[in-house]
């Protein structure tokens, strides 16, 4: 990498250009829980005291998702925590606790859950009502804050015994873990913030509950996994070059499990049924990612040029519901339509707009199914050129950065994008080469078998 950077630094302004993505991306490996997409994304877990009982309180617990596009998806949301004296649950009202624990020192009235360190998780949707509670009973599942503000909050009620009675006695719960499904999150230590003050259900009255603390997690990739779980792949309409995934992209320790395409074990009943592990049946593929994003530059026009997105499911036990996918190009700030997938830019430093997120239409595509002939969602982008700063040189055309449901898609490296033609070097093919080029570049990427 440094030879080449080195090259790079004799004059070569394509080299140059790699290198600075080279650099930047190992800079932004040490970045860990920083994510500078989305630098303020966290998960708060709010505790209120809604009163205080004879032997302790009942709280409001409520999580709030203010990650832009990292949702919590099936199998939801697991929240533990350590109590800090010999506190016991009494009873949850629209979550409950896995287990249950000793509460054998309990005669006749017995608590909901006696451990020390509890864990609890989300109601599924069509409990009874009395066991609601707002916000709760959805499995577990929390949209993202940037694609459904309102459904990015999950919340239940919890009694609490053998506490502390008044905000001078309670000790607030300690070491919070937060798996959302799987690991990844950190959470700090709660803190006494002020008393939330809420209306009173008729709107009329403005009160305040009794007490407030707050728990924050944040999310870091490198945590919930070794590797990346997703990869792109890059064509155009002026190489019919396609850049493939990087071999492995996704790690190959799944190659012994995977299966081909046309395995007939794909017909069997159960195939597809969801494990408890969540352990996934990937497709055999030489990058091995469960997810392939595809960015393919389609069409060149005066003002305007167009490009294609696809999104590949390669898990045959996986439906991805309300996914997100972010993209980070220079020319997102003049983004003028986007086909077939919602888009709203992502501004998180207000000077720069060159970032945006996708995701489905409700009830349309916003599930990508299980691997197979319909495990693809497909939208195409038209955007407006800034003449200054439009090329098709340089590989400037492709993506900086792609998130499939907030994790960093590993992408090919630089130098094997394809590369404009050196004989028509900033000037474009004749049209109906072009529309050639495009029908067989298509063609063969989407008949390709999981490459
Ligand atoms: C969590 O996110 C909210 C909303 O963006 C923000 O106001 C708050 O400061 C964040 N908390 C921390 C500890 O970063
Ligand atoms: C504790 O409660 C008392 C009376 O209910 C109230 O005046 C006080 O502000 C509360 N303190 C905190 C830290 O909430
Ligand atoms: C995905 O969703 C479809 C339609 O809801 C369902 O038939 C299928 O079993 C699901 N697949 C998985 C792997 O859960
Ligand atoms: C960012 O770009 C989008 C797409 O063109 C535009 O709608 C939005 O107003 C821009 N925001 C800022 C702060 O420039
Ligand atoms: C592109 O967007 C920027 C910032 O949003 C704006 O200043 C510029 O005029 C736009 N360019 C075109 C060609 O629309
Ligand atoms: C297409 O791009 C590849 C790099 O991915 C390059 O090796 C090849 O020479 C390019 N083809 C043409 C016709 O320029």
């Amino acid at each position: 990498m440094f030879k080449e950077c080195a090259i790079g630094a004799n004059g070569h302004q394509k080299l140059l250009y790699l290198c600075a993505i080279l650099l930047f991306m190992a800079c932004s490996h040490s970045s860990e829980a920083f994510d500078p997409l989305d630098p303020f994304g966290n998960i708060t877990i709010k505790w209120d005291v809604m009163s205080w009982t004879p032997d302790g309180y009942v709280a409001s617990v409520t999580m709030n998702n203010y990650q832009m596009y990292r949702h919590i998806m099936t199998p939801g949301w697991t929240l533990g925590w350590t109590w800090a004296k010999k506190e016991v649950i009494w009873s949850i009202v629209g979550a409950q606790a896995t287990e249950q624990g000793d509460c054998s020192k309990f005669k006749g009235n017995v608590p909901h859950c006696c451990k020390k360190s509890p864990t609890v998780v989300d109601m599924l949707s069509g409990v009874p009502y009395n066991q609601q509670f707002a916000n709760c009973c959805k499995g577990g599942v929390v949209a993202s804050w940037g694609q459904d503000p309102l459904a990015a909050v999950s919340a239940f009620q919890i009694s609490v015994g053998l506490a502390g009675t008044s905000n001078k006695t309670v000790k607030l719960p300690k070491d919070f873990v937060l798996l959302g499904p799987g690991p990844g999150y950190t959470c700090g230590p709660a803190k006494i913030v002020p008393s939330t003050v809420f209306f009173t259900p008729d709107h009329r009255r403005k009160t305040q509950v009794l007490m407030t603390w707050t728990v924050t997690c944040t999310y870091s990739q490198f945590l919930a996994s070794k590797y990346p779980t997703c990869c792109v792949s890059f064509s155009s309409f002026y190489n019919q070059t396609i850049t493939p995934c990087p071999s492995c992209a996704c790690g190959c320790h799944n190659k012994n499990d995977c299966i081909m395409s046309d395995s007939k074990k794909l017909s069997t009943k159960g195939v597809n049924t969801p494990r408890k592990d969540n352990a996934p049946l990937l497709q055999c593929t030489h990058h091995m990612c469960p997810i392939r994003v595809h960015w393919h530059v389609k069409i060149n026009y005066r003002d305007y040029w167009r490009a294609k997105i696809a999104i590949t499911n390669f898990n045959y036990r996986l439906n991805y519901t309300q996914w997100t996918l972010v993209a980070q190009h220079p020319n997102l700030n003049n983004i003028t339509q986007v086909f077939s997938f919602d888009y709203k830019p992502l501004v998180p430093y207000q000077s720069i707009n060159d970032t945006g997120m996708f995701y489905g239409m409700k009830f349309y595509n916003d599930l990508l199914m299980e691997a197979g002939p319909v495990g693809n969602v497909q939208s195409e982008i038209l955007l407006r050129k800034d003449k200054t700063t439009f090329t098709l040189k340089q590989g400037w055309a492709f993506p900086r950065k792609i998130y499939f449901n907030g994790d960093e898609c590993k992408l090919p490296p630089p130098d094997s994008y394809p590369y404009l033609p050196n004989s028509a070097f900033g000037v474009l093919p004749p049209a109906p080469f072009i529309i050639a080029m495009v029908v067989t570049n298509e063609q063969a990427f989407f008949h390709e078998d999981g490459a």
